[in-house]
């Protein structure tokens, strides 16, 4: 399993890729499952357009506008097929994940559901230009209030992956550990997940020698928000604490969204969402 690469490295090769060009520089298709970190408007759809309330988030997303993976499949120009919902957990039969909403009680798939779905509704066509994606954010401990073990978690997403490499033959599969909520400090259930997603995704990645498997560090990525000033003021974010909004009760809206890195309790705004996209973007074209 690959980390990305770290700033100074990718500035050699960003240079060096001037002169040859990397599989994956293209993708046809980007195939994301997990939350609402990447819902573009499943759980939207499935409230009839009444939840996340639109205005102010944007069309059923929670934040200001596109989350990351809409940036990311603009930079490849590649088609991306979004399965995933917001307040998703990893797996239903884990933590069953719902949303209570207008007199309604929502279900909603976990990781698992959606790929089994997935697995049972798409032809079996080839993957090899298609960017798997599975970007869990860490519902199942909010929903138990950290009462579930990390190794139950991880192990459900790594066999979702193995359902994935057994009926597809992915030639990619790209992961994200949990990074931190605004105001926490340093959070052992997310430390915990995070090196256990690591150890768990090496073994993962040896059993599978075809599938280039990758692990995105959100998580040092926001942190670096906390601790640069230049990043900020290259951004122009004056904020990496408050919420702009509430994802409780909308009705509240700060003035300048676009100085804000959190645009709710737990969502980034779009501009922080684009940030990660080219990040990840310049990551992956460094793999060569
Ligand atoms: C969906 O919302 C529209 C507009 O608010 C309403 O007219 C329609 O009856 C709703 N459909 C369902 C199935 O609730
Ligand atoms: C809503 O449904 C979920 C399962 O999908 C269940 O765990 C939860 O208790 C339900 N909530 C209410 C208020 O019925
Ligand atoms: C860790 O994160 C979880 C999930 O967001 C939260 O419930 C918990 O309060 C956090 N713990 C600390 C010490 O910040
Ligand atoms: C959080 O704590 C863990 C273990 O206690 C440590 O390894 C890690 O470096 C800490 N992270 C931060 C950002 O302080
Ligand atoms: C930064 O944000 C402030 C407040 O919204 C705005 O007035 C200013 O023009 C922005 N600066 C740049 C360089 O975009
Ligand atoms: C930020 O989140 C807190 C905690 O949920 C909430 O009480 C507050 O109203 C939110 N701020 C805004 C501007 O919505
Ligand atoms: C973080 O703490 C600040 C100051 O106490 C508070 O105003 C803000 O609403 C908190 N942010 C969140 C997301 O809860």
């Amino acid at each position: 399993m690959r980390s990305f690469i770290t700033i100074n490295t990718m500035i050699m090769c960003l240079i060096q890729l001037s002169l040859e060009t990397s599989m994956w520089t293209t993708f046809d298709n980007i195939i994301v499952f997990g939350d609402s970190y990447s819902d573009n408007g499943n759980v939207y759809a499935l409230t009839n357009e009444s939840y996340p309330q639109s205005p102010p988030n944007y069309k059923g997303r929670f934040s200001n506008g596109k989350v990351w993976i809409e940036y990311l499949s603009m930079k490849y120009q590649a088609n991306l097929i979004d399965k995933a919902f917001i307040y998703a957990t990893s797996d239903n039969d884990l933590v069953p994940g719902h949303i209570q909403w207008d007199n309604s009680n929502y279900s909603v798939p976990g990781m698992k559901q959606q790929i089994d779905f997935f697995i049972n509704s798409y032809p079996n066509q080839n993957y090899d230009k298609t960017l798997f994606v599975m970007w869990y954010f860490g519902n199942d401990y909010r929903y138990t209030n950290n009462g579930i073990n990390p190794s139950a978690v991880v192990s459900s997403l790594i066999n979702s992956a193995s359902q994935l490499v057994n009926n597809f033959k992915p030639k990619i599969i790209l992961f994200s550990t949990i990074p931190l909520l605004p105001n926490s400090t340093n959070n052992s259930t997310f430390t915990n997940h995070n090196k256990v997603l690591k150890n768990l995704l090496d073994s993962f990645s040896a059993e599978h020698p075809d599938v280039e498997v990758l692990l995105y560090p959100f998580d040092e990525v926001l942190l670096k928000f906390r601790e640069s000033a230049a990043l900020k003021e290259k951004l122009n974010i004056t904020n990496v604490f408050n919420n702009c909004t509430s994802n409780k009760d909308a009705s509240n809206v700060c003035e300048n969204p676009e100085n804000y890195m959190f645009w709710d309790e737990g969502h980034l705004t779009t501009k922080i969402y684009e940030y990660i996209a080219n990040d990840v973007y310049n990551r992956l074209i460094c793999l060569i």
